[in-house]
Formats: structure tokens, C-alpha cells, sequence
């Protein structure tokens, strides 16, 4: 997505210019071609040089530089992207009134380029009807914007959104325009994720080994097709994809209400989570005590999910269900696929060397209602939620 791809980087005078340092570096790395265009104020904060070196390629500052006479129109309009950030107040209120009064202005005046911002300011700057109003116009016009946070300010602790967004949500939010156009875009997308986790007493769960990563690739993926996408978690130590609204779980019960909750206006459900299956019948309210003579736990079955929520599922939704399987697992699955009314279904062998839990690979296969099979061999499991996805808009069809 990344390879060879124009990106002008816009870096105006905020104090955030110096992690704008590491996007260009980040930015470069994936294989952007990274023109860094910097304001006057941009060059009180870092030098030009900085930025050199990381995308070793000549940067902009000014309108009357000889190395490009029509630089003013040019890089804007061979770009795949311009990001400014940070945007200052200062600049946000110039782009707004449509103002080209340096080389960064002049460029997103005269392209016609997505554009993203990174806002960063003074918290009073920012919730400055001024600059309110400037970004409401630049909003109306298609410009993104992503931030600015709540925390630390360079003049200390704030409860105000003011601090640039982070690197890694602006590359997310990049790529994300960047995406070639896809079928999800625009589509709401429910995606389970992790183990729930039932209790024996108030220390010890019932769980499993699922780590999450599968359906929180998936999450990530589908965002950056534009999908809007629901995380419905267990507990799991993956961080929170950029965009993605986020419902944390712990039971397999609280996982069939946020499932029943999020289903009415969706497009497709991909149920990536391993809930788990039993739960113990007689909780208790507290801790067991150790004892040698071990002790018997009665397990009652959980609700499953599927069928629980089958009656929620608005008519056209597809949805997309996961097997996990020792043994036979095609055969399983595609038993899996009829039994659950389900479109499609995501079939893995756990005793397949580096497939399954708790391991950044995976290898799959997709079958879907139609008789459609499509063997996914062993890779990361970003690429593998990209062929489900890729599977999920073939069906759609
Ligand atoms: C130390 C210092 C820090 C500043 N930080 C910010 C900032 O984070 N955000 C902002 O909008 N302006 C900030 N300013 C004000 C801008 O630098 C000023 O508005 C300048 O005219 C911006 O010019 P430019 O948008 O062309 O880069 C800061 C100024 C100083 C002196």
C-alpha cells in the first residue's frame, strides 16, 4: 500500500514538529516517497536537515526556492497524500480562508489530494471558536483530521483535547486514505475477539489460550477499508486498533449481549473470539481455600453465540464464523457452517505447526455456502484477516 506512494508532510510551528521527525522517518520506511514541506515557524523547531536524513530527499520551506520554480503546484498535485502535522492554529486558519501565502499553503490550495491533519495547540487555542470554526470549513471541504488527544501539553497537564495525536494513530489514519477503494467501505462490521473468561471464585477463571490477534487483525484491516468496525473483546493484551470501537468483555454471556447489541444495522459479523464453552454452575462468592483433597467443579455449557443471537441478524447480513479444530477440520467446518446458519466459515487445524492460538501466524481455509474453498497457507495473521476480508467482498458480490 505504502510502496512508492507520494506523501507531502506538511510540518508547521508546533512543539509536536520534532515527532513529526519519526513520522517522516516511519513514513519512509514503508516505502512512502516523503516530501517534507516545512513552514517558516516549522524551522524554529527542527531543522531541515533532521528531516533529510530520514527521507533523504531534498526538504521545502519556501515559495522562492530555485530547485523547483512550480514546487507551489506541483508537489500537490503528484501526491497521493499531504499530511500537515502538526497544523497549527495559525495554519489551519490560513488554509481555511483559502490563503497562499507560503509554500505549504500554496500547495493544498492548488491540489487535489486527500489531506490529512494533525492538529496540535494550547488547549485554549484549540477550543477557540476560531479555530472551531476553521476546522468545521476545512471539515466541509473533505479534509481529515486526526486528534488532538487529551494529556500532557508541553506547558504541562491539560483535561482538554490540545496534544498532537500519536504517530502510529496518524499512520494508521494515513494508510487508511491511502487504501485502495474497497467493497467494506462505508459497511458496518462486528468483529469478536479473544477468550471470555467464567468464574470459579473470586480469583480463579475458567479460559483458554486464544490471544485475541486473530480478530483484532481483522478489526484493524476492516477499519482500513474504510469499514466502520465494532471490537467486541474479551480480555486480551492487544492494543486497541486506531478507529475501532472497542466493547470489552470478560463472559461468554456478556459476549452474546454485546453481540445482540451491535447486530441491528450491520453488514457483516466475523465471530473471531473463542468464548468459552462451559462455565463452572455454582460460582462462589469467595476464594476456595487449598486443600489436598482436591475438589469436583461442575460445568454447565455457555450460551453459544451464534445461535443465541441467529434471531438478531438482520436479513442481509453476512455473517462469518471461525473453526477451531484437532483433526478433520474441513469436514468439521463445513458441519460447522450448516448447523450455524452461517455464510462463511474460517477453518484451522489448532495441531498445525504455527496455526491456531496464541501465535502471530496462522493458515486457513475459507469455505463459504456456495461450496467456494480457498486454502490460505501458513502467514501473518494481518495477511491471513486480509484474504478473509478479500473472501468476504467476493461474496458480496
Ligand atoms: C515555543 C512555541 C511553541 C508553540 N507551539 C505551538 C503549537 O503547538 N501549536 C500552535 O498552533 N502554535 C504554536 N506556537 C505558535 C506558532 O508557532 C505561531 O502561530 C506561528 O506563527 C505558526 O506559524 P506556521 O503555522 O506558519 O508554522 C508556538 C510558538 C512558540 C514560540
Amino acid at each position: 500500500m505504502w510502496q512508492g506512494r507520494r506523501v507531502v508532510l506538511g510540518v508547521t510551528g508546533g512543539i509536536a514538529a520534532y515527532k513529526c521527525v519519526l513520522l517522516a522517518r516511519d513514513l519512509a520506511r514503508r516505502g512512502a516517497q516523503v516530501d517534507v514541506v516545512m513552514s517558516r515557524g516549522a524551522a524554529e523547531f527542527v531543522g531541515a536537515v533532521t528531516f533529510e536524513a530520514m527521507t533523504r530527499r531534498p526538504v521545502r520551506s519556501s515559495l522562492w526556492e530555485r530547485n523547483g520554480a512550480l514546487d507551489h503546484v506541483v508537489l500537490g498535485q503528484h501526491a497521493d497524500l499531504i499530511i500537515v502535522a502538526p497544523a497549527t492554529a495559525h495554519f489551519l486558519a490560513r488554509a481555511a480562508a483559502g490563503i497562499a501565502d507560503d509554500l505549504l499553503t500554496s500547495i493544498v490550495l492548488a491540489s487535489t489530494a486527500p489531506i490529512l491533519i494533525a492538529p496540535a495547540m494550547n488547549d485554549a487555542m484549540f477550543a477557540n471558536p476560531a479555530t472551531q470554526s476553521n476546522l468545521r470549513r476545512l471539515g466541509s471541504r473533505g479534509w481529515r483530521s486526526v486528534g488532538p488527544a487529551v494529556g500532557e501539553l508541553a506547558e504541562g497537564p491539560s483535561e482538554r483535547p490540545g496534544r498532537m495525536a500519536e504517530v502510529e494513530e496518524i499512520l494508521a489514519h494515513a494508510a487508511r486514505l491511502l487504501h485502495a477503494p474497497s467493497a467494506l467501505a462505508g459497511r458496518r462490521i462486528v468483529v469478536t475477539a479473544g477468550p471470555t473468561r467464567e468464574s470459579i471464585d473470586p480469583v480463579r477463571v475458567l479460559t483458554n489460550r486464544s490471544s485475541g490477534k486473530m480478530g483484532y487483525r481483522l478489526a484493524e484491516a476492516a477499519w482500513q477499508r474504510g469499514a466502520s468496525v465494532t471490537l467486541i473483546s474479551g480480555p486480551s493484551s492487544e492494543l486497541a486498533p486506531v478507529g475501532v470501537d472497542i466493547v470489552r468483555v470478560e463472559t461468554t454471556a456478556q459476549m452474546v449481549s454485546a453481540v445482540r447489541e451491535s447486530l441491528a444495522g450491520s453488514d457483516v459479523l466475523i465471530m473471531a473470539a473463542a468464548p468459552a464453552d462451559y462455565r463452572p454452575l455454582r460460582p462462589r462468592a469467595d476464594k476456595l481455600p487449598r486443600s489436598d483433597g482436591g475438589f469436583a467443579l461442575e460445568l454447565g455449557a455457555t450460551e453459544d453465540i451464534l445461535l443465541a443471537t441467529a434471531a438478531d441478524r438482520p436479513a442481509d447480513l453476512i455473517a462469518v464464523g471461525f473453526a477451531l479444530e484437532t483433526g478433520n477440520a474441513i469436514e468439521k467446518g463445513r458441519d460447522k457452517l450448516q448447523r450455524k446458519q452461517l455464510d462463511m466459515i474460517v477453518v484451522n487445524d489448532a495441531l498445525e505447526p504455527g496455526a491456531g492460538f496464541d501465535v502471530d501466524t496462522n493458515a486457513v481455509t475459507i469455505l463459504d455456502r456456495r461450496g467456494r474453498a480457498e486454502r490460505v497457507p501458513l502467514r501473518s495473521k494481518a495477511a491471513v484477516a486480509e484474504a478473509i476480508l478479500d473472501a468476504i467482498e467476493k461474496y458480496r458480490e
